[in-house]
């Protein structure tokens, strides 16, 4: 192995979402063109940056804890540079916290400056003093930056940053700035680049894709893209996320419905099924405004999965609210659904409402809606039995010889075989479903 052991080396952590994962892979870009080289362990890095998320308590504990853990190495090795960046830092309460709690982090920057690293990094090595560096607001979108993908299959793609929406209870719109598309022209070239290099699979990624377009000075919206990106040759599947239901369009179902690559699933975030927290929750949409959009897309891609985000115990919900939501998802029957005890998240109007949820009802709540979803979703994957689907092959399952594969649903499929097999599309028989995953069997290898 060539190995150049001289090399600076760096460990990247990533809590949160999709856009954190895309802006580390920026870092990792960043970090390789100055000359240093990934390690597997933290313990044997030169530099560790800890890319943090705050959208909700949990995700922040799990930052301190790894702050504390990572104390002791750092008395181990005093050259080395920890830094912390990420959603959690752009607060300036929380940085000014880390500075004061934790001093053996010397890096601390947000969500808006990840460009800056390089400076950052030689302006610590040569001055050796701690360094906080958070930008109180977003500058304009930094194009042709480094990255170095962790998949060679699926890639990630920012088309927008930021969020204008302010749902009641969440912290992203302070975290992420507001809402800044990317050019049409700089997304075309670099998912042109990614099917050069090999690539399948895009994600085009922002907080509400559907708001794509809106602040650029050519007339142009989600769906135009989605028709441009169609025609890209070599990509053979587009997906995206998240999508605001209240702006979910006539137009984009019939773009999806007639873009070959554009998958036929819909991450749908419902967040309630009562109208009157729905409201609270700034959302935008009601009930039954909602139930139209998945009957629409229904008519119109009768195969179409349609997965959501659900949060229980937001401020005045009653067992009534909370039996609406219940209701809810038994009338859409979702395939799958990310669900949320309902966090305070300071700064957020929801955070000051003054009927909060005991901690015992929201528990108790979140047991009978994930019981509730999983029968559910266990239903949905056992109709899958027996259908045929197309399959990318994407990676392997962790210590088993088997081949992690996803339908055009975006449902994970379980194959026999080996890692030759990734990056490679089969048509595949459903034989056996479980709440969380399918079990296929290969027919044919597709188009490749
Ligand atoms: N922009 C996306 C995702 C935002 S964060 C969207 O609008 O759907 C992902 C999910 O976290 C949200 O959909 C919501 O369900 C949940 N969430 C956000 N803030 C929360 C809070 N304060 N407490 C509990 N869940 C929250
Ligand atoms: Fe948060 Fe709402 Fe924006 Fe999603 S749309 S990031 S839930 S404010
Ligand atoms: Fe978390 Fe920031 Fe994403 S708060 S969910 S990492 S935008």
């Amino acid at each position: 192995m060539n190995q150049n052991n001289d090399k600076q080396k760096y460990f990247l952590q990533t809590f949160g979402c999709q856009m954190n994962e895309r802006d580390s892979e920026t870092m990792a870009g960043l970090l390789e063109g100055m000359g240093y080289e990934p390690v597997a362990n933290a313990e044997d890095a030169d530099i560790i940056i800890l890319n943090t998320c705050t959208v909700r308590e949990t995700a922040e504990n799990k930052v301190w804890g790894r702050i504390g853990e990572l104390k002791v190495l750092k008395s181990k090795k005093p050259d080395l540079i920890i830094g912390i960046c990420g959603c959690m830092a752009q607060q300036k309460e929380t940085a000014e916290k880390i500075r004061r709690k934790a001093p053996h982090i010397e890096l601390i920057f947000g969500t808006h400056n990840i460009h800056e690293l390089p400076e950052m990094i030689n302006r610590l090595v040569a001055e050796r003093k701690p360094l906080l560096n958070v930008w109180n607001a977003e500058g304009s979108i930094v194009e042709n930056l480094p990255a170095r993908r962790k998949s060679k299959v699926k890639a990630f793609v920012s088309i927008m940053f930021g969020c204008n929406n302010f749902c009641t209870y969440c912290i992203v719109p302070y975290v992420r700035g507001r809402e800044r598309s990317r050019q049409i022209a700089d997304i075309v070239r670099e998912v042109k680049s990614l099917a050069e290099q090999g690539y399948k699979e895009v994600t085009l990624l922002g907080q509400n894709v559907n708001s794509y377009g809106k602040d650029l000075p050519e007339k142009t919206d989600f769906a135009d893209l989605l028709e441009v990106l169609n025609e890209i040759d070599g990509i053979r599947r587009i997906r995206y996320m998240t999508s605001h239901p209240r702006d979910f369009t006539s137009k984009l179902i019939d773009v999806i419905a007639r873009s070959e690559k554009v998958c036929e699933h819909f991450h749908l975030p419902v967040q309630s099924g009562s109208n009157s927290i729905l409201k609270k929750m700034n959302r935008g949409y009601t009930r039954e405004y909602y139930f139209e959009l998945v009957a629409e897309i229904r008519s119109k891609i009768p195969h179409a999965s349609i997965t959501t985000d659900i949060i229980v115990g937001f401020p005045g919900e009653t067992r009534q609210d909370f039996e609406n939501t219940m209701d809810l998802l038994d009338k859409v029957r979702y395939d799958s659904a990310f669900t949320f005890v309902y966090n305070k998240r300071s700064g957020t109007p929801a955070a000051s409402m003054t009927d909060q949820v005991p901690d015992e009802e929201k528990s108790k709540r979140i047991v009978e809606l994930i019981e509730f979803q999983n029968k559910i979703s266990l239903e949905k994957n056992l109709c899958e039995v027996g259908r045929e689907h197309e399959v990318l092959a994407e990676g392997m399952k962790n210590n088993q010889n088997k081949v992690e594969a996803r339908t055009r649903t975006n449902k994970l499929v379980l194959l026999n075989g080996d890692s030759n097999m990734i990056g490679n599309m089969y048509r595949v028989k459903i034989v056996k479903a479980g709440p969380w995953h399918l079990d296929g069997e290969i027919l044919s290898s597709g188009k490749n």
